[in-house]
């Protein structure tokens, strides 16, 4: 049995629709993230599923419990919310205690949480004491004192550096692991999320675009949208003229004919996706005629492990990264050749909204 249903919810603010018609399970022990840009609705999905907001509609099942009209405090659920503040004036011991309007807490399960996350030996200090991974592990503790199987996330690790941003998200998840625990991670960070979820679900809009395991989604995006905001993509227009053995030939206006494999589909006016690092960039040519280009490199950026080419081809211009150690010695106004791998193009079909409205973000 999924330790939590999430049915058919929709919430509108006014004239703002949060989240429209949200469905999905999390497994029992699943690692669950919500990826979507700042707006999608990812507080309001956990607002709703821990009990603050009710849905217009929709029905959130905790352990196969009907829980959509249960307050927040029988619904058995921890919940971090977004900016943790800490009470400035108030003990670690005390923040954890008497945190999120809690009556207080035996000091048995006080103590267990901070040892938890590792500053017991804290717990008379104030917060502006302690570091911001130790303000973070705070606030963490204090949703851990509740003591609940399912534990909601709210940007959790989004007021850190990068660095501790990276330390911590593994610590918590192993640490999540080691309770048993069920974890509705919510963020907007893709890395963050593609690291740690087993699986994951991207939200834009209040609308579900896709659910699955990070790799899944990532190799296979649902849609533009989806493709666009994981990783940057070229995006290349054109005109499916048919499906050869699996492999779609598609008749763009400055590129002429390229070919990509795809599945059967039932478009024709199309957006080819590309990402930097599946485009091949050398001096030499290929070994290979399929949607071989020349192009000369309008710009050359050395971003540390990888070297990012802008390649302008017959007047389109296309993201390249290659791996540093391995990148050709080509200047600006230099011309390369580009190979697009047949097997790496995502195929989608033009969206009728336009392609800058499909992605954006807003
Ligand atoms: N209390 C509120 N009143 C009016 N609009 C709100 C309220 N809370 C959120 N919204 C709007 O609902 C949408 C979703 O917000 P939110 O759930 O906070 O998204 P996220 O957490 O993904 O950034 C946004 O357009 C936001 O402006
Ligand atoms: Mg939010």
């Amino acid at each position: 049995m999924p330790e939590l249903v999430v049915d058919s919810v929709s919430k509108s603010y006014g004239s703002i629709r949060a989240l429209r018609n949200v469905s999905f399970r999390v497994g029992d022990g699943e690692y669950f993230c919500i990826l979507g840009p700042t707006g999608a609705g990812k507080t309001t999905l956990l607002k709703v599923i821990s009990g603050l907001i009710r849905p217009d509609k929709g029905r959130v099942i905790i352990d196969g419990v009907d829980v959509t009209d249960f307050p927040p405090e029988v619904r058995n659920v921890s919940y971090m919310p977004q900016g943790y503040a800490l009470f400035p004036h108030m003990t670690v011991w005390d923040n954890v205690a008497y945190g999120a309007g809690m009556k207080g807490l035996p000091e048995e399960k006080v103590a267990d949480a901070l040892k938890l996350v590792g500053l017991y030996h804290r717990r008379d200090s104030y917060p502006h004491e302690l570091s911001g991974g130790q303000q973070q592990r705070i606030a963490l503790a204090r949703a851990l004192a509740a003591g609940s199987k399912l534990l909601l996330l709210d940007e959790p690790l989004s007021a850190l550096d990068i660095l501790l941003n990276i330390e911590l998200r593994y610590e918590l998840k192993n640490l999540c692991r080691e309770l048993d625990l069920t974890v509705l991670h919510v963020t907007h960070n893709v890395e963050e999320a593609m690291s740690i979820a087993d699986r994951m679900m991207v939200l834009r809009k209040g609308v579900v675009q896709q659910i699955g395991s990070p790799r899944e989604v990532y190799m296979n995006p649902a849609n533009l949208f989806v493709a666009n905001f994981l990783s940057e993509v070229n995006f290349i227009e054109g005109i499916l003229r048919g499906i050869r053995l699996g492999l779609g030939v598609i008749e763009t206006d400055k590129l002429g004919v390229i070919h990509v494999y795809t599945r059967p589909v039932r478009f024709w006016h199309v957006v080819v996706a590309y990402r930097p690092e599946d485009i091949v960039l050398s001096v030499d040519p290929p070994p290979t005629d399929l949607n071989v280009f020349r192009g000369r490199v309008v710009e050359r950026e050395f971003i540390g492990i990888v070297t990012r080419f802008l390649v302008d081809v017959n007047g389109v211009e296309m993201h390249v990264n290659v791996w540093t150690s391995v990148a050709p010695d080509v200047k600006v106004d230099d011309y390369v050749y580009v190979h697009l791998p047949p097997r790496y193009g995502l195929i989608y079909p033009y969206p009728r909204e336009g392609l800058m409205k499909a992605i954006a973000v807003e």
